[in-house]
């Protein structure tokens, strides 16, 4: 039960798509929509609070006026921050929510915003300290046997912590912030689990947020230009490259940007190019 489904080997992110950056309006999500289909991308990823709880809705706009498009595509969404913002006046405190009845309530929102009967990965955006994994389990299977959501994973979770979740229920994606910026999942364990017990692992901010230290800049572009790409490019075929399968979830706002992120399928490094990146994030030598 809980099979992955099949998702894009790379993810388009929708975080910056509403309010909180780009603001959207209903065209420019069914632009950004159908250039990715069209370039293969079919993964999209969401969180019940993108745009202060309005991202899932702009989305879903677009799946209102073209239902045809639902089929051609696979939501992930998210479940479990409660951010403080004007959309929920009760919040007071941000605060993490994994009990049964907030997870149930959350996904029956996020399929009425994103006007759809199924999400295809639901994940527990961050681990919350009074979790109980029984509650948690509880929660996936009622809605996996609505039909409700195909799938379930976690995000920002330790090994141990998705070891206990685990034990209830199984777990298909890990989504974590991996990068030429972030390097800690290659070596506290995350990683390697993913491999083991065949987690798909998800890279959010795969480009840092769009920034690079000028050493790392300096570096992915010296591989872009023997590569005919950009610096951008590198940095994600570099995590494409790990064993564990990663898949970026790239966050661009801009049409020209998701084009350009396709190249990042036929750029293949080397070891040596692999660790000289790797270098230039640590500024130091491994041992
Ligand atoms: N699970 C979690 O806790 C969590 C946390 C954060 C994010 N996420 C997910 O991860 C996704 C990506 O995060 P992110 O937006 O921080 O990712 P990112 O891809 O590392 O950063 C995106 C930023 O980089 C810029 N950028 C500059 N050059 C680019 C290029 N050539 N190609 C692509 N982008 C370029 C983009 O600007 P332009 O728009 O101008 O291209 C945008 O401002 C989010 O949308 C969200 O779905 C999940």
């Amino acid at each position: 039960m809980y099979s992955t489904p099949w998702m894009s080997d790379i993810v388009v992110g929708t975080m910056r798509w509403g309010v909180w950056d780009a603001n959207y309006n209903t065209s420019n999500y069914q632009r950004m929509i159908e250039k990715s289909l069209e370039l293969g991308f079919t993964t999209f990823d969401h969180a019940d609070i993108y745009g202060d709880y309005t991202t899932e809705s702009g989305f879903g706009e677009v799946l209102k006026i073209q239902p045809s498009l639902r089929e051609q595509l696979e939501i992930v969404t998210k479940c479990g921050i409660l951010r403080v913002c004007d959309q929920k006046p009760s919040h007071y405190i941000k605060s993490y929510d994994s009990s049964k009845e907030h997870i149930l309530r959350s996904a029956e929102n996020s399929l009425m915003n994103l006007n759809t009967d199924y999400i295809d990965v639901l994940l527990i955006h961050r681990p919350d300290f009074l979790m109980n994994p029984d509650e948690v389990g509880e929660a996936f299977e009622l809605l996996y046997r609505s039909g409700k959501v195909r799938s379930f994973g976690v995000s920002n979770f330790t090994s141990s912590q998705i070891e206990l979740l685990s034990s209830a229920v199984p777990i298909g994606v890990h989504q974590l912030e991996i990068s030429v910026n972030a390097l800690k999942a290659f070596s506290d364990g995350t990683l390697d689990q993913c491999i083991k017990e065949g987690i798909v692992p998800m890279a959010w901010s795969p480009l840092g947020g769009g920034d690079f230290t000028l050493s790392l800049n300096k570096e992915l572009t010296k591989w872009s230009e023997i590569f005919s790409t950009t610096p951008q490019v590198i940095a994600l075929a570099w995590l494409m490259q790990h064993p564990a399968g990663i898949l970026p979830i790239i966050g661009t706002t801009k049409e020209k940007n998701l084009v350009k992120a396709k190249d990042a399928l036929r750029i293949q490094l080397d070891r040596q190019q692999w660790y000289s990146i790797y270098q230039a994030s640590t500024g130091s030598r491994i041992p």
